[in-house]
């Protein structure tokens, strides 16, 4: 793989800035957020008010615990305009969640905004080893989802030439990433295997292709599915996290250079870690729930919002700004079965050390008497032969038993049967009778 580390001079400042520098600017920047939220929007007064507190006790980083949380309910509650700071004419774009689960939420950007979305994503892309001049094929989808237009703002500003290919139509993201020559490319991590699975449809060789390095995100994924991918591509394999509520991706990436979790772009998006439970804030170092407040967004200010995304909070490495540990799952994919907490993530890891199986999975959970049963869905590997295929299911089903600590049934699927995704994978299927 090649090395994409920075040179001098190619960071922002404000990437190397001492944490008094950075502490000085987010504590300025939050006062002036908390302001605008309590000043522009009736959801914070009446939420502010409710629980005694006012911007103007916000003396210390540490005196925002004092405010109230904002959960993805609070949104839907304020459908579809009610939480923006600035009137309607001065959004210069909205983007939405898809709304399959209920009502969709609505986020909205000014033109400032989307000036400082771009600057971040810039910053991830560079992170990730690019530069001025590289081919982005950028396969997150196009729309009222926040990856691919989010990501195409940052590569443009950032001086690469982006391929808004979106998601979907397999065999013509081969085709262009090798006919133009990607240096990188942007897409869910499942969906890379479903492109991964069409260079060997075409007879190509993945290791041979022009990309350098892809920057993956939108879903949990492991570092086992990190070593799969990038030693099938050759190349470098990054993180990039982000969540509509608070911008979309560019909320935090991982450096090339060191791929120890995902520098979050601190003097834009404040985090706290807290206990999911308790509400309380954690001390940076312990695993909770991913909290986040924005310091400089105009159109759609976010005070405190939960996102369920478990991690903890690391001290900079490559970069000043701390760092967050990749992501275990959200808190509403854990699984419960029997007692045990398990989360797809932990499937994952298993089923990537069983090379005779694809990297491809799906989680079923069952309740064919009155217990809770967990069945895995797989398939096995191209060069596995048809003979081999026992011994495969029984050692992914030991694995899960003496590493995850829970008793799955492993079905095996003919090839190309187990869901394929074109963008967020779904991980899990839920069967159990409702209601019971
Ligand atoms: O998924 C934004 C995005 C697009 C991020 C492209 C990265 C790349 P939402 O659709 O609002 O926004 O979903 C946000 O996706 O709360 C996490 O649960 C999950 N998620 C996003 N990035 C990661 C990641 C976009 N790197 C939700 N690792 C978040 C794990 C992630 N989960």
């Amino acid at each position: 793989m090649e090395d994409l580390s920075p040179k001098p001079g190619d960071l922002d400042p404000i990437e190397t800035a001492s944490r008094d520098e950075i502490g000085a600017l987010q504590l300025q920047r939050m006062r002036w957020s908390l302001r605008h939220a309590y000043e522009n929007v009736p959801f914070y007064r009446a939420k502010f008010d409710a629980a005694g507190v006012h911007p103007d006790d916000l003396h210390s980083l540490a005196d925002l615990a004092k405010f109230p949380f904002t959960v993805k309910q609070d949104l839907r509650d304020n459908y579809p305009f009610g939480m923006f700071a600035v009137p309607r004419e001065q959004i210069a774009r909205i983007h939405a969640s898809s709304g399959t689960t209920g009502q969709p939420t609505v986020v909205g950007y000014t033109k400032n905004d989307l000036d400082m979305w771009a600057d971040v994503v810039a910053r991830c892309m560079r992170a990730s080893g690019l530069r001025r001049g590289d081919v982005l094929h950028n396969a997150y989808g196009y729309g009222l989802f926040t990856g691919g237009l989010g990501v195409h703002g940052g590569a443009e500003k950032l001086g690469l030439t982006v391929v808004p290919v979106s998601g979907g139509m397999t065999q013509r993201q081969v085709r262009l990433i090798e006919d133009f020559g990607a240096a990188g490319i942007t897409v869910t991590p499942s969906y890379a295997l479903s492109i991964l699975d069409e260079y060997a449809a075409q007879g190509r060789d993945p290791r041979k292709s022009p990309l350098k390095v892809g920057i993956f995100g939108a879903e949990p994924w492991t570092n086992a599915m990190r070593r799969e991918i990038e030693e099938a591509f050759d190349m470098h394999a990054v993180d990039i996290y982000g969540l509509s509520e608070v911008i979309g991706p560019g909320v935090a990436n991982e450096c090339v250079e060191t791929k120890d979790g995902l520098h979050i772009w601190e003097d834009h998006f404040y985090p706290e870690v807290i206990n999911p439970e308790t509400g309380e804030v954690l001390p940076d170092g312990e695993l909770g729930e991913l909290v986040f407040t924005s310091l400089t967004k105009e159109g759609f200010p976010i005070i405190r919002y939960r996102t369920r995304d478990l991690t903890r909070l690391l001290p900079g490495t490559a970069r000043s700004m701390r760092r967050m540990e990749k992501i275990t799952g959200r808190s509403d994919d854990m699984i419960i079965l029997r007692g045990v907490n398990v989360f797809p993530t932990q499937i994952e890891e298993q089923l990537m050390t069983v090379p005779a199986l694809a990297p491809h999975f799906q989680i079923e959970l069952t309740r064919p008497e009155r217990m809770d049963e967990m069945g895995v869905h797989v398939e096995l590997a191209e060069a596995t032969p048809d003979a081999a295929a026992e011994a495969a299911v029984r050692e992914l089903a030991a694995k899960i038993k003496s590493n995850v600590g829970v008793t799955a049934k492993v079905h095996l699927a003919p090839r190309g049967k187990v869901a394929r995704s074109e963008g967020k994978a779904v991980r899990l299927v839920d069967n159990r009778p409702k209601g019971g």
